[in-house]
């Protein structure tokens, strides 16, 4: 099949595992690279490929591309792909979404209109734990998912935060644990428990006072089919201990990943130093599969660049389900959804109550 005509937007940390795949991948031909600083796209032009640009219209005028990876700050997130949008182009967009739900709500207006596919990354979802644990629950072998829980207690030091002006600010970053470091297991609890009805939560900045916004929260969730699911998120812990989601079945066996070990990476600075595997796997009569699937993944681990591995699987199952005319496995409504649930903690912690999903705004 002839391959798409690729373009992003945001020539930053990110944005390098993305070049990478589309300058690599046989589904993609990357045409443009676009920065408002100009010499990033000139340095990612001359390292990846793709003619350099200034302006987002311009690129996709130009370069005639057919789809846009969005790798700018979140509160930007929107003007990018509706500009996309409205030039017919296809987007994924780094995660969150958006830090707002009126700015889901416009993107994914702007990709229904013009008859575009929209995604956002979720890269978790591709690790071989996960998809196992979705497999199992999928296939009936846990009953039914009727309680979840993600943790995470992870670090970002006061460097982290001086590394880029938009970090740790409501007005630029959009929020702190909860909108930059959670979304990934954010999403994988919502897809592996299923549709969310009420949550309820508190947040606060217990131990980075140079930053505005919240390094802690948690939550409590009812899940639509009677479960319940419990939220602990920090970046407080030094160094980073782990990060995990784990789901236990009306059957009575629990299954669970641990995404992360230490503090969670952080894209084009620190690597992905032990394998994601499943630390849980009770499922009567698969007692001793744990042990096989953590020697299968860690002896897999060394055979890979895990950073960029997982981030090229989504983007090729984004580019593969668009030359096939299928959704992705990861669609511009799971990203809402996800923005919905940090929405909902930030409205629950302000007004003590808990708050009812879907916000319709
Ligand atoms: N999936 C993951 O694991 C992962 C990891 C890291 C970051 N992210 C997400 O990627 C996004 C970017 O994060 P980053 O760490 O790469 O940020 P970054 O600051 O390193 O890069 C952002 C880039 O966008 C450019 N930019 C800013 N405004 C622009 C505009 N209006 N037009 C064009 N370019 C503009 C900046 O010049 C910069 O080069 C964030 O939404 C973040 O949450 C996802």
């Amino acid at each position: 099949m002839k391959p798409i005509r690729t373009a992003l937007v945001g020539c930053g940390k990110v944005a390098s595992l993305h070049a990478a795949a589309l300058a690599a991948l046989p589904e993609s031909t990357l045409v443009g690279v676009c920065d408002s600083a100009l010499e990033r796209a000139q340095q990612f032009s001359a390292r990846f490929g793709g003619r350099p640009f200034r302006d987002l219209a311009e690129m996709i005028r130009d370069t005639g591309a057919e789809a846009l990876f969005v790798c700018t700050p979140h509160p930007l997130h929107r003007e990018a792909v509706v500009v996309a949008a409205q030039a017919g182009c296809h987007v994924m967009v780094e995660k969150p979404l958006a830090a707002s739900l009126a700015d889901c709500d416009a993107m994914l207006q702007a990709a229904q209109k013009s008859g575009v596919t929209l995604s956002v990354m979720s890269q978790r979802r591709f690790y071989e734990p996960v998809q196992r644990m979705k497999a199992a629950i999928d296939e009936g072998r846990i009953g039914r998912p009727i309680l979840g829980l993600f943790l995470m207690f992870s670090w970002r030091d006061e460097a982290y935060y001086q590394s880029d002006p938009w970090r740790g600010k409501w007005a630029t970053e959009g929020g702190g644990v909860l909108v930059n470091q959670s979304p990934h297991q954010l999403d994988l609890l919502r897809w592996l428990m299923g549709d969310i009805q009420e949550i309820s939560g508190c947040w606060a900045n217990l131990n980075h006072p140079y930053i505005e916004v919240d390094d802690t929260a948690v939550a409590t969730l009812k899940f639509r089919n009677g479960g319940l699911g419990s939220i602990v998120t920090s970046l407080s812990q030094k160094p980073g201990l782990f990060t995990k989601v784990h789901i236990h079945g009306s059957n009575g066996s629990s299954i669970g990943v641990e995404t992360d070990r230490g503090a969670t990476f952080i894209a084009g600075v620190s690597k992905i130093a032990e394998p994601p595997l499943n630390d849980l796997w009770t499922i009567p009569g698969e007692e001793q599969r744990l042990g096989e699937f953590q020697a299968t993944d860690r002896a897999y681990f060394q055979t890979i660049d895990p950073v960029a591995h997982y981030h090229a699987l989504q983007i090729q199952e984004f580019l593969q389900a668009i030359q096939a005319g299928r959704p992705p496995l990861v669609t511009g409504a799971d990203g809402r959804a996800v923005v919905e649930m940090f929405t909902a903690i930030y409205e629950s912690n302000r007004t003590g109550r808990s708050v009812a999903l879907p916000i319709v705004i």
